[in-house]
């Protein structure tokens, strides 16, 4: 699943087609123009309860002029976390988590993470370091429309953290 149509990801990411081909083997659903804001309106995706919902390093984008540690840019970061967590909510099975992986430096904290998932009616039940071996073929992208294919550095402060819907929302 995701935000870019099929052409806008042919041209940002170099080696999209050999991924999507091998998704299309392997019997994936692929989902385009997704955005995790309101996901969970979607027609295909809102009859379904899913076991996992992953979202690796989300980013709001780059933009001339804005840096990671301007309130704007994090602000923006804030805004994307907290749609996605409400959205993704609806979309998660009983028992359900959400993995988030994110950097938890600075200025990366200041994002609010945790924070921003408990206002939404989920809990923190772990969070382990982010070890991208873990993704066989996977390499972190910087996305967004400039220089989307580029790399970035994961650094020693990612990790990986796991949410569950809290069965009690007054608790949190
Ligand atoms: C830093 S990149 C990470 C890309 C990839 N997940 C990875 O780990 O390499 C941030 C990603 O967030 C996606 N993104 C930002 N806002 C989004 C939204 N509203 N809906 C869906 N995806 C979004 C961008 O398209 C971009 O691919």
């Amino acid at each position: 699943m995701c935000l870019s149509i099929p052409d806008k990801l042919l041209e940002k990411y170099s080696s999209a087609s050999m991924y999507l081909d091998e998704l299309k083997i392997l019997g994936c659903t692929l989902l385009h123009g997704i955005d995790v804001k309101d996901m969970h309106e979607d027609s295909f995706l809102k009859a379904q309860r899913f076991d996992r919902i992953i979202f690796n390093f989300p980013h709001a984008g780059h933009y001339v002029g804005l840096h990671e540690h301007d309130d704007e840019l994090i602000l923006m970061h804030q805004k994307l976390l907290c749609d996605f967590f409400s959205s993704a909510r609806c979309l998660l099975s009983e028992n359900g988590e959400i993995h988030v992986s994110h950097k938890d430096g600075h200025p990366f904290y200041k994002w609010g993470i945790r924070d921003s998932a408990k206002e939404r009616g989920l809990i923190l039940k772990e969070m382990v370091e982010f070890q991208k071996e873990d993704y066989p073929g996977y390499e972190n992208k910087r996305g967004g429309d400039i220089m989307s294919n580029l790399t970035f550095p994961l650094g020693n402060m990612s990790f990986t953290f796991k949410f569950s819907l809290s069965k009690h929302l007054e608790d949190n």
